[in-house]
């Protein structure tokens, strides 16, 4: 039986923020959310986030993430434990000591500032401790730039002999390039045998959870393949870092599963972003949060797409679309703008300076030019003019515009809601339609045109 533990009290000072360090985004996802993926393959007894600065915060968003992500379908419910002053990691597990009273299986420790960590390593990781029964099992890496991480000796057999932080490192010591990950597995008995014991007589004052390794034996130190996934979270270039590193891995999976990117590196796709094969991506896109672009789609150059559905073949052009769905072989763009649940037919042509906020449009409908529509309910075949605009707002509420199939504005037509259209209507150019219109009737709502023949124009004295 595994018991998991994140370490996430921490304010993350080097980031200079008023904002949890575990809380920062890194492709979509936030620093613990991203821990919480990469124990997915542990299937944890129990699993618990150590918090501290900002902790409210951090479980509320921990738990609103977990409701709505089916990638965390294997996690047990969290358990938030309170660490009121952080007074160093070791500190910062003994506050799990009256939470696993008896417990004699093995506890799984992963900071929570280190974000890109693949689950089958952890995998690895607790698979290694449990066939050698460890007292303690490390996950190390041998870094290019060893700076700021505590530093792993061993024998040769991969047990463990000391682990030193950076700052109590001699300068001899400091030539180590193997460090600890962060990531561990203890046997929760021999563990919680020990930490009581913590001394917090280093450079920085603080219990140690490494100092309790050291207590420990047999302990093993097991190296990760690609270095990259320990990487620790302490400031915002390294942030930064991380974050291209898991663009890097996501374009590749991507392009390996029949994405065409062009120019990958000037694109950016979160990993909740789902894609069918043969789909082209532009230059310049911007793909996040729960979005699907579906096969033979061609979305860019200049494109930000969130929370969305673009249907088959469906072509986007320097286009902003979010929380929104596009059906089929419709053409969005060149410039338009669709957001707060707008549902957009198939085969249908929104764009040129285009914005609609909260409205269906049936199949086959084109809103070509330099319109808004917000709260309308549009049938098949609509054709709304240039510069056609539902005035859905009193100043006080949202109201309602409902158009038939087949039904054409005029440009610079303006629907004052609320007001329903009928079927096959024909709205003339200029029109301010502030009543109900009857199927196939033409509306004009304008001021009669009137010629005066000879006009002199006025001329200066
Ligand atoms: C720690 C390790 C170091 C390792 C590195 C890997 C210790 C003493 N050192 O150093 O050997 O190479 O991680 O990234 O463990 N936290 C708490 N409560 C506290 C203190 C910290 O929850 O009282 C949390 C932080 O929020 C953070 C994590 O623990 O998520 C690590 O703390 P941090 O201060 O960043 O440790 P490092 O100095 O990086
Ligand atoms: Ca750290």
């Amino acid at each position: 039986m595994v018991a998991v533990a994140i370490l996430a009290a921490g304010r993350g000072t080097r980031m200079k923020s008023e904002q949890p360090k575990v809380l920062h985004q890194l492709g979509g996802r936030s620093l613990v959310e991203r821990v919480l993926l990469s124990i997915s393959d542990v299937r944890p007894s129990h699993c618990f986030v150590i918090v501290g600065y900002k902790g409210e915060l951090v479980q509320a968003v921990c738990e609103a993430r977990l409701s709505l992500d089916r990638q965390f379908g294997q996690l047990p419910a969290l358990t938030f434990v309170e660490q009121t002053q952080q007074l160093g990691t070791g500190h910062a597990i003994q506050q799990l000591l009256p939470h696993l009273e008896g417990f004699e299986g093995d506890l799984l420790v992963l900071n929570g500032d280190v974000p890109l960590l693949q689950p089958e390593t952890i995998k690895m990781l607790v698979e290694t401790h449990t066939t050698h029964k460890n007292a303690a099992t490390l996950l190390t890496a041998q870094l290019p730039d060893p700076k700021g991480y505590g530093r792993v000796f061993c024998d040769r057999d991969n047990f463990l002999q000391q682990i030193v932080e950076d700052r109590d490192c001699t300068p001899e010591q400091k030539q180590n390039r193997r460090i600890n990950a962060g990531v561990y597995c203890f046997n929760w008995p021999a563990l919680a045998k020990v930490l009581p014991d913590l001394k917090a007589n280093n450079d920085q004052q603080e219990y140690y959870l490494t100092d309790a390794v050291n207590f420990l034996a047999p302990v093993m130190a097991v190296d990760v393949a690609d270095y990259q996934e320990i990487l620790g979270i302490n400031d915002r270039k390294q942030l930064a870092i991380a974050d291209s590193i898991l663009q890097e891995r996501l374009k590749d999976r991507w392009m390996r599963a029949g994405v065409t990117l062009v120019d990958p590196n000037s694109i950016t796709i979160d990993d909740t972003v789902q894609f069918d094969p043969d789909v082209i991506i532009e230059p310049q896109t911007h793909l996040r949060g729960h979005t699907v672009i579906r096969s033979g789609a061609r979305i860019g150059p200049g494109s930000l797409i969130e929370n969305s559905e673009i249907g088959e073949n469906v072509r986007v052009l320097y286009s902003v679309i979010t929380d929104s769905q596009v059906a089929a072989d419709s053409v969005v763009g060149p410039y338009a703008h669709l957001r707060g649940k707008a549902k957009i037919g198939q085969g249908c042509r929104v764009g040129n300076f285009v914005e609609i906020k909260k409205s269906t449009v049936g199949d086959r409908s084109n809103v070509a030019h330099l319109s808004y529509l917000g709260d309308a309910t549009l049938g098949e075949r609509v054709n709304i003019g240039a510069g056609t605009i539902t005035a859905n707002y009193d100043g006080v509420n949202k109201h309602q515009t409902t158009i038939g199939d087949g039904s054409k504005t005029g440009a610079n037509s303006v629907l004052v809601a609320p007001v329903t259209l009928g079927e096959n209507v024909t709205v003339a150019a200029g029109s301010t339609i502030t009543k109900d219109v009857e199927d196939n009737a033409l509306a004009i709502a304008r001021s009669r045109q009137a010629s005066i023949a000879n006009w002199q124009p006025l001329k200066k004295d």
